[in-house]
């Protein structure tokens, strides 16, 4: 099976934790993008979705199904989203799609994250995927010092301005031991609006992809 038919899989094996009259948060990136399609066949059980990106907010939008501002929503029961890295302890690296602030606050929201990965995204240790952290545009090169004495190589990435007019910094070189630290400390430094380590608020379940079917982890 291609990468992406793993992806498939998991999208629309998300399907099945959609409860009919509840409003659903919806992720960003190309596995999203599958549950988006899938959840375009429950848009008449469903009381609308609240999206974390405007590309998903473009396709829930093209598939009929009603958006809602986070605002109006006082509760979520799921959100459905893929993720770049996760660990055995459902800690995620996420904003691979550069959607990593809107992605946190409305699984902040949502009383479940059901995170939908190809296996390729396994991990035992967090870091190989260089941590996205997005940053207000004039603390680039001063976060981008602090992040270097935290042991971290930050590189820009150019051409990439957020939907919420920031820019992303790309950290290599870590090895992430302590995610929930490491979220802390890097969410502290003045000018970093969000780091994309989803530690303090890890995944609950996930489903994931691999040739012999989607693996459902609790
Ligand atoms: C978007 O900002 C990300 O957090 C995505 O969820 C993550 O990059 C996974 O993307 P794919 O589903 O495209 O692999």
């Amino acid at each position: 099976m291609t990468q992406d038919e793993l992806k498939k899989a998991v999208g629309w094996a998300a399907l099945k934790y959609v409860q009919p009259g509840t409003i659903v948060g919806v992720g960003t990136g190309t596995t999203a993008a599958h549950f988006i399609d899938a959840l375009g066949t429950m848009k008449h059980q469903i009381d609308g979705a609240v999206s974390s990106s405007e590309a998903s907010s473009a396709k829930l939008k093209a598939l009929g199904i009603p958006l809602l501002d986070l605002n109006s929503v006082d509760s979520l029961d799921i959100y459905v989203d893929g993720a770049d890295e996760i660990n055995s302890h459902m800690q995620m690296i996420k904003g691979g799609g550069a959607a990593l602030t809107r992605e946190k606050i409305i699984s902040a929201v949502a009383r479940r994250f059901i995170c939908i990965a190809d296996a390729s995204k396994q991990v035992d240790v967090l870091g190989r995927f260089p941590l996205p952290v997005e940053v207000i545009p004039m603390a680039r090169s001063y976060v981008a010092r602090e992040l270097v004495k935290l042991g971290g190589l930050p590189e820009y990435r150019q051409g990439v301005v957020t939907d919420n007019g920031n820019i992303i910094l790309d950290v290599r070189n870590l090895q992430i031991l302590d995610a929930v630290a490491l979220e802390d400390k890097i969410n502290a430094l003045p000018g970093v609006v969000t780091v994309g380590l989803f530690a303090r608020r890890g995944a609950d379940v996930a489903l994931i992809g691999t040739p012999e079917g989607v693996k459902v982890i609790e």
